[in-house]
């Protein structure tokens, strides 16, 4: 279906297959961002944008058994490579817009996202419906497993004052789509900022 997303999904279909051998060593910096949520057990926790699921794993250990996890994504090569790697054993994996989500209002006590601020095209308002599925209280990761400089350097291109994750940027967009900032770190290894669901 052609959609205001068609260049996302091809962008991320040319790439599910191998999506996880191209970055074979983020598994602790995944497992160490999902322990910063403090999740517990019994807790619902999805996962906005979550790709092959490579979070996923550590999400389920976080809630147990009894907690709920998701994970929604636009692609659907990439849950479908998300399934081959077995990771639907730790969640539900949904064909989902994180911008239109079909999840109850203030269902969840956390959202974790890695990767995904930047491809939201109306990031106040997409950030707003992230804040609708949490209940107040309710924790927001945003997570990228290496640094804003050095994802740059990555995509060859110059960090610039209206990167949208700076924090001069970022913390008044938190707080206009109902979130506060907890916590913001930009180093060379992991990109990671917490946020709390504003009552
Ligand atoms: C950089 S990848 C990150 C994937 C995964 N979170 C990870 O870190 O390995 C971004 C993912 O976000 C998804 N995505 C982009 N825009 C989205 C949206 N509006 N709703 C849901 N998923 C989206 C893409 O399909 C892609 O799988």
């Amino acid at each position: 279906m052609a959609d205001d997303h068609t260049h996302i999904r091809d962008f991320f279909t040319a790439r599910a297959a191998d999506w996880d051998a191209r970055f074979p060593d983020d598994g602790p910096a995944f497992a160490a961002a999902v322990s910063a949520l403090g999740l517990r057990a019994g807790d619902a926790v999805l996962d906005a944008g979550c790709g092959t699921g490579r979070a996923l794993p550590a999400l389920r250990s976080a809630v147990g058994p009894r907690g709920t996890v998701l994970g929604a994504d636009l692609t659907p090569a990439m849950l479908e490579a998300a399934a081959r790697a077995g990771r639907d054993r730790s969640g539900l994996l949904v064909q989902a817009d994180a911008a239109r989500l079909p999840v109850r209002t203030q269902s969840l006590d956390a959202v974790f996202a890695a990767g995904l601020i930047a491809h939201l095209p109306q990031p106040e308002r997409n950030l707003a419906e992230l804040a609708r599925v949490v209940r107040p209280g309710g924790l927001l990761a945003l997570f990228h497993p290496i640094g804003r400089a050095a994802l740059a350097a990555r995509h060859r291109r110059t960090l610039t004052d209206d990167d949208l994750r700076a924090e001069p940027n970022l913390v008044p967009l938190l707080a206009l789509s109902g979130w506060r900032l907890d916590t913001y770190f930009d180093e060379e290894a992991r990109f990671l900022v917490l946020a709390e669901r504003m009552g």
